[in-house]
């Protein structure tokens, strides 16, 4: 059943669609119905659906002209050689007259008939993990490689097993996308064969093991998300080789290893999401050669290092960086606030070190900075105004030795959630002894001097918030 060549099939539509304005004309629909399929290819259609929805639906009666006159919702064809072809079959709740699939659903042997198919999609149609677990088919997948461009299976909490071997013939395959099923086990190695493919989605399974070398060949990927798996192992070095990646996607699984510095091949890739995983080594300096790069994700991983291993005023592009809680030691380096598109700087649960510089406020694009939870110290010397305008979006609490000028505006004014005020005990508790203003340390730091609080009978903030409270309240008495 080769194709005919490009002139000939085009002569063949032409015909089709006169004859087909013809029927139309003289609105003769029983002959139109009689528009030309195979009847094998019809009955693999109506076993097919039947397997899937289940046996009381009945497409010889219900739709006898499944690609003319009585389409079905879900199923799409095409013309060869002046013949219909099913090339298109999409099961699932998406609208009202879509195929549902029933309780028992399965895969008849008939799917594997239609050496057109194009694209095959299932969403929500195997749901049932506990009493119909179903798993994919193992053979046969080889017969629909000469056409099958787009696979996906979404949502079917019932689908268990694993990806079928046979998934690494389809060689025309661009489009793999198996999203929140219960699939399991290691991801064959074979996808690596799969060189058309510009989307792999296998995210929200159970799968495990590592990421296969083979991977790094598919050249033409453009996203790439394995994300909430079980996967382990380090980050394949070949993944250098996916030069045309835009999205990577790595987020909640179990890998570890340092990130390899051939990721900095990637020049296209504007995600990179490794959150939530074991990676580890520290932050290293190829990320800063990631230049299309606007959203990097990082977060939740014991990497440990510093900041100043990359020169973050490269990644020109950046519009979300989330650093946080990766155990990252030292300052916080001028090149973050040469940022000029970042709109969220997400550094909190460090063991970052050093003063703040004023710098990061004037970032022009920023929208949220959480710096909370690490031991920053110093004063903030930032615009009060910024204060007001970011409100909780800039979080800088839990920075025990961190504190915002006292003095700045009045008592309307906006400090930074969380922040105390340097020096606020020495004037709240009018101490003219130069030896216990000196025990508390240059900015007022209570913290320094342990002892001190408790003798005074406060805790740490609720006491200075007290006395806040009735500093205030007493000079509006005043004041009235
Ligand atoms: C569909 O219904 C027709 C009669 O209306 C019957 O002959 C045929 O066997 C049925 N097909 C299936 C698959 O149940
Ligand atoms: C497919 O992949 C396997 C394993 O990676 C390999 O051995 C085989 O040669 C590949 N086949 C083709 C046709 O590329
Ligand atoms: C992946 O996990 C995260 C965090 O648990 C969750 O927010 C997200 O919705 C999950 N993604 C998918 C596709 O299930
Ligand atoms: C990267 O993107 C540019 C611009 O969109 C494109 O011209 C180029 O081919 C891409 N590079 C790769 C390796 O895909
Ligand atoms: C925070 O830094 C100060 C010095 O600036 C140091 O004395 C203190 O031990 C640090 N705290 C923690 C929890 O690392």
């Amino acid at each position: 059943m080769a194709m005919r060549s490009f002139s000939n099939t085009h002569h063949a539509i032409s015909v089709i669609f006169i004859l087909f304005l013809c029927v139309w004309c003289n609105g003769q629909e029983e002959e139109a119905s009689a528009a030309p399929m195979e009847e094998t290819e019809k009955e693999a259609l109506y076993s097919t659906i039947q397997g899937f929805v289940g046996n009381w639906w009945n497409g010889t009666d219900l739709y006898p002209d499944p690609c003319g006159w009585t389409p079905i919702q879900g199923v799409s064809c095409d013309l060869f050689d002046g013949f219909w072809y099913v090339t298109g079959l999409h099961i699932g709740p998406i609208d009202e007259n879509s195929l549902d699939c029933a309780p028992n659903v399965e895969f008849r042997p008939d799917l594997f008939a239609f050496k057109r198919l194009k694209s095959l999609s299932f969403f929500n149609c195997f749901v049932s993990p506990s009493l119909h677990p179903i798993s994919l088919p193992t053979d046969s997948w080889g017969v629909l490689s000469g056409m099958l461009e787009s696979l996906e299976f979404r949502s079917n909490p019932g689908l268990t097993g694993q990806i079928p071997t046979g998934f690494g013939h389809l060689s025309k395959l661009q489009s793999l996308v198996l999203l929140e099923n219960r699939l399991t086990g290691e991801l064959p190695t074979n996808i690596g064969n799969l060189t058309n493919l510009r989307r792999l989605v296998l995210s929200a399974n159970g799968f495990k093991g590592q990421i296969p070398y083979s991977f790094g060949v598919l050249d033409k990927l453009l996203i790439l998300d394995l994300s909430n798996n079980s996967l382990s192992g380090p980050l394949p070095l070949t993944f250098g080789g996916l030069t045309s990646l835009l999205k990577l996607d790595l987020s909640n699984n179990e890998m570890e290893g340092k990130i390899p510095s051939e990721i900095g091949n990637l020049k296209n890739l504007t995600l990179l999401d490794l959150s939530r995983n074991n990676f580890a080594g520290g932050l290293i300096q190829s990320l800063e050669e990631l230049c299309s790069l606007e959203e990097l994700i990082l977060a939740n991983n014991p990497m440990g290092g510093d900041l100043l291993s990359v020169e973050w005023n490269r990644l020109q592009g950046l519009v979300v960086l989330d650093l946080s809680n990766l155990g990252l030691t030292g300052g916080i380096p001028d090149s973050i606030s040469g940022l000029k598109r970042l709109r969220f700087l997400g550094l909190n649960d460090n063991k970052l070190t050093g003063n703040l510089s004023p710098k990061i406020a004037a970032m022009p694009s920023v929208g949220a900075i959480y710096l909370y939870g690490n031991n920053l110290t110093g004063e903030l010397k930032f615009p009060e105004g910024f204060y007001g305008k970011m409100g909780r979006r800039f979080g800088a609490w839990n920075n025990p030795n961190l504190c915002y000028p006292n003095g700045l505006g009045g008592s309307t004014s906006h400090g930074p959630y969380g922040v105390r005020k340097c020096q606020q005990e020495v004037t709240l508790y009018g101490v003219d002894d130069p030896d216990l203003k000196s025990n508390m340390g240059n900015n007022g730091n209570l913290n320094q001097n342990s002892q001190f609080i408790p003798s005074l009978g406060f805790s740490r903030y609720g006491g200075e918030v007290f006395w806040c409270l009735f500093l205030v309240a007493t000079s509006m008495v005043i004041l009235l």
